[in-house]
């Protein structure tokens, strides 16, 4: 440093110690100063007012490649070279210019420094002049520091802040970024979008003034505030909002400290709305899905067709969410519609409506074979009929759909609804769905009861034919007109007295009209043979049994009546044929029948001997109890015939 004009003391006396101390303060001062000087990062160059170097730092000596010993007294210039970083011109010395202007210096913002050993150094700084106490200037001083890595910061800054903004506007989802205010700092395209807002109702504002204040919730600020005092970050955060422009909504919000910033929050959000409908309606399909196995359900169990429709209509109400259901069911020989089942009227008086084909709207679906929706009734008064039977209801949306099963139109299924119906297309699949339900429900239905009624038919035929054989066997065999239908009347009435089950005397009834079917097979030489049968003749005679039991089993309906054709000579004591069975071994059926033909027999003509009177008849039965008859049944036969005070006397 060089020395400083003398004090203003001179003009008064100055002892010499007075002297030799200031220049002591003097000395330790410009120590001081230049341990200052030196020991500060900066680089630090003095010179005098020739622009000569007077002084130079260690970071000035690192900086321009001279040591202070080869630089001091150098020109300026000389050690300190400046050009222009894009221009590489040379740039007027700070120095030059601070001695010229006489004025503080700032540097070029872009100045390189060209070091002694070819080193190019951006630098920064200013020259400013220094002054004595007169103010005349004495010398300037120049500090500068190395911008290399500060430079390179920044560049990293710039480079990171264009990529994290490109990112942002590229992202497809809405990003906002947020600063230590929760104020908006920058927004990507995605969220104008999403939002339908511009940058002047989001830039700079705080995230809970934004739209309706939809994000103004307690539990996110909570997370928001969490995530700047404690570097956390949240995910999946849902707000289901009626937000302004958009409506109702689902939002995701994803947030999180941008990294290495306390200052900024990413906030990425997520509109889900779309999903969660998809998967309610994953949900309302399995529903449906389940609705239908319902019903399949019912249809296969129950062939009451009431009970089916009623859980039709149910399923139709819970599912499609409507007021309303009924079902006309077509008869198809005249033509017209009857209601076969309704829910959720007030009135009864759909129950009593029967319409045309093509009268009202249920019979225009069944002739148009089309479905007919009818989003609000009330545009269609000219009409009038709803309000005749509806009353006191009142529906605005209608829907009524054809059911067809196989080809054929098998009724209208109706919807009422007391709100408009704006249904989605989903809504119609499933009512589709449900209609072609309904249509199989109603023809297997209808199927069952055709096969009953045509079961019905096939039994009357039987019986019939049933009948038929007895009477030509009764007619063969020479009878009395009328043998079988008497014994089968006295087995039956002996059958109930047992307490049979009418199941069981229906085949006992069969049974008893066909005993001696298989006499069918004896040559009439034997049947109707005058008098007593040879040997041989009772061999091919006692086969009559066996002959029934062949004719009869192939035909299914008959094997249950096969106990009477194939047993009713077999007897209590074993002595019967065709197989010699005992007591209980022979079918209770058998055992009644034998009683009842034996009584009618005795009793009848025969080609072999005339009748017997009913005494000796009677007297026989009774002496036959316990050897050709079970004793109970003649018991029993004995009290049915009221021959009770017979036994009595
Ligand atoms: P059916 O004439 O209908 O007789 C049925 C059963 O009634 C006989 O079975 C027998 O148990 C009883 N029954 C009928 N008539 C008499 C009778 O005069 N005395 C006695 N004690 N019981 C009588 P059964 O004996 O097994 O005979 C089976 C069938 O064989 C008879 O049916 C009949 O068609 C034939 N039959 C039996 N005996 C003679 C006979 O002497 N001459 C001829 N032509 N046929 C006979
Ligand atoms: C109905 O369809 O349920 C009766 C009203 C009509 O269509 O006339
Ligand atoms: C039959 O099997 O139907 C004849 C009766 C019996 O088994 O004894
Ligand atoms: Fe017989
Ligand atoms: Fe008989």
């Amino acid at each position: 440093m060089p020395p400083n004009k003398p004090e203003r003391s001179s003009r008064r006396k100055v002892t010499l110690r007075e002297l030799s101390d200031l220049y002591d303060r003097l000395l330790k001062r410009e120590a001081q100063l230049r341990a200052a000087l030196y020991s500060i990062g900066d680089a630090l160059m003095i010179t005098d007012t020739d622009g000569s170097i007077t002084l130079m730092n260690p970071a000035a000596e690192r900086l321009t490649g001279w040591t202070e010993s080869e630089a001091l007294a150098l020109p300026i210039e000389q050690v300190f070279r400046i050009v222009d970083e894009d221009t590489r011109a040379a740039i007027e010395n700070p120095v030059t210019r601070t001695l010229r202007t006489g004025t503080v210096v700032r540097l070029h913002h872009r100045t390189l420094l060209i070091s002694r050993d070819g080193r190019e150094i951006p630098i920064a700084d200013a020259g400013a002049p220094i002054r004595d106490e007169s103010g005349d200037m004495t010398g300037v001083i120049l500090t500068f520091y190395d911008q290399t890595l500060a430079r390179a910061a920044l560049q990293a800054a710039q480079m990171a802040r264009e990529f994290a903004e490109n990112i942002i506007a590229t992202v497809r989802e809405p990003l906002l970024v947020l600063d230590s205010n929760l104020r908006v700092v920058s927004v990507n395209h995605a969220f104008y979008r999403l939002f339908r807002t511009t940058p002047e109702e989001t830039l700079d504002r705080q995230i809970y003034e934004l739209g309706n204040q939809q994000w103004n919730i307690p539990d996110l600020r909570r997370l928001l505030e969490e995530i700047l005092t404690r570097d956390s970050h949240f995910d999946g955060y849902a707000v289901t909002h009626e937000f302004e422009h958009i409506g109702q909504r689902t939002m995701l919000l994803n947030a999180r400290r941008i990294r290495r910033s306390s200052e900024l929050i990413l906030l990425a959000i997520e509109d889900i709305t779309e999903r969660i409908q998809a998967e309610q309606k994953v949900q309302s399909h399995l529903r449906r899905l389940r609705a239908l196995r319902t019903i399949d359900q019912a249809i296969i169990s129950a062939f009451d067709m009431r009970v089916t429709l009623d859980i039709l209509l149910e399923q139709i109400r819970t599912h499609l969410h409507v007021d309303a259901a009924a079902l006309h069911l077509l008869d198809p020989h005249t033509q017209t519609l009857t209601c076969a089942a309704a829910h959720g009227f007030q009135s009864r008086a759909i129950q009593q409506i029967t319409l045309r084909t093509g009268e009202g709207y249920a019979g225009q679906v069944a002739l148009g074979r089309r479905t007919m929706f009818l989003a609000d009734l009330r545009t269609f008064e000219q009409n009038q009929f709803h309000l005749s039977w509806m009353h006191p209801d009142t529906f605005v949306s209608y829907c009524g759909v054809p059911l067809i099963a196989r080809g054929q139109i098998k009724g209208v299924l109706e919807i009422f609804h007391r709100t408009r119906l704006d249904p989605e297309q989903d809504w119609f699949d499933f009512l589709e769905a449900l209609s072609m339900q309904a249509a199989i429900a109603i023809d297997s239905v209808e199927s069952f009861e055709t096969l009953q009624r045509s079961n019905a038919q096939l039994v009357l035929a039987y019986e019939a034919t049933i009948r038929g054989w007895a009477h030509a066997l009764d007619l063969r065999d020479r009878e009395t007109e009328g043998h079988s239908q008497r014994v089968t009347e006295l087995t039956v009435q002996l059958a109930r007295a047992a307490g049979l089950s009418d199941e069981q005397i229906a085949h006992i009834r069969r049974g008893a009209l066909l005993h001696d079917i298989g006499k069918l097979g004896i040559p009439d030489s034997i049947l109707l043979k005058p008098g007593s049968l040879t040997p041989e003749e009772w061999v091919i005679m006692r086969r009559h049994p066996e002959y029934a039991f062949g004719m009869l089993s192939p035909i299914e309906y008959l094997r249950p009546a096969l106990d009477i054709p194939y047993c009713h000579h077999e007897r209590w004591d074993g002595t019967g044929y065709p197989r010699g069975l005992k007591g209980d071994q022979i079918p209770l059926a058998a055992r009644l029948f034998a009683v009842a033909d034996v009584w009618d027999a005795l009793q009848s003509d025969r080609p072999y001997r005339a009748r017997w009177p009913r005494e000796q008849a009677l007297e026989y039965i009774r002496s036959q109890a316990g050897k050709h008859f079970d004793p109970e049944v003649v018991e029993l036969f004995l009290k049915v015939i009221g021959a009770e005070a017979d036994i009595a006397d």
